[in-house]
């Protein structure tokens, strides 16, 4: 049955691959980021499947345009990954506070934002995927100027915890995905010159199958995905 999924930093890296693998298998997709180009690309790549709206999560009223769209589109909503996020890479010691309250916004609170308009749209059996990282799983190896970014994901990590609680009388799941090293702009930027054993492609897939199918195996978990450390 042909599902409909809200993908959130759709516009390149892990997001993207979602949106194509989501798409390829016939599922009706919202592709959401800020950057209007390369989400336009990849609607008319899919035209039949994938609605792109850009949308900065970390704007509440951006936010509530997008729900107001949503809800004159679609009758409900069974997926939705929050895939959006950034990274600082600074030592504790040069990150400002504004650089602290940018990482929360861009990584939980946007995440946040989205999920609580979207309560009254999802479905029956709605799957909530919150792309965490190995740096917001208790007891992994931690690394110098990931501090605000690894917190950040730790309140994600968390916050999967609380949703699956809060939504269980309505039948929605929520899971945290931590992810290990994917080849992307982002791990560039945390980690310069490494080689990730993984390429968003393959986790891309990983990460459908998981949306499509893990709420029948798993509520409320934060689950490693990774090798090894760094990630
Ligand atoms: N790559 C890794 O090794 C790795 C490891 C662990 C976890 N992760 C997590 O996996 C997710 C995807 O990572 P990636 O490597 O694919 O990163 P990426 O290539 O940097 O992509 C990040 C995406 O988030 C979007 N985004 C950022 N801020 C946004 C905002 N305020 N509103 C809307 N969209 C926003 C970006 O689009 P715009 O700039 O167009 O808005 C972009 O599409 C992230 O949450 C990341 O933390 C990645």
């Amino acid at each position: 049955m042909s599902k409909v999924a809200i993908v959130t930093g759709a516009s390149r890296g892990i997001g993207r691959e979602v949106c194509k693998q989501l798409a390829e298998r016939n599922h009706q997709v919202v592709a959401v980021a800020r950057s209007k180009i390369p989400l336009q690309k990849l609607q008319n790549e899919y035209p039949e499947n994938i609605f792109s709206n850009p949308t900065d999560l970390t704007v509440e009223k951006s936010v509530t345009e997008l729900i107001q769209t949503l809800t004159s589109r679609y009758e409900g909503v069974d997926i939705l990954i929050n895939n959006a996020g950034a990274l600082i890479n600074k030592s504790f010691q040069e990150l400002t506070l504004n650089d602290w309250r940018s990482q929360m916004e861009s990584n939980l609170i946007s995440a946040v934002n989205i999920t609580k308009h979207l309560l009254p749209l999802f479905n029956n059996d709605a799957h909530i995927i919150n792309i965490s990282s190995m740096g917001g799983f208790q007891g992994s190896a931690k690394f110098p100027g990931l501090a605000a970014y690894s917190v950040s994901k730790g309140g994600l990590s968390i916050l999967t915890e609380c949703l699956a609680t809060e939504f269980a009388e309505h039948n929605i799941c929520a899971n945290a995905l931590c992810l290990g090293a994917v080849q992307t702009e982002m791990l560039e930027q945390a980690f310069p010159g490494i080689e990730a054993p993984v390429s968003p492609e393959e986790m891309g897939t990983y990460i459908t199958d998981f949306a499509l199918n893990g709420s029948k195996f798993y509520n409320g978990k934060i689950l490693p995905v990774a090798l090894e450390d760094p990630e």
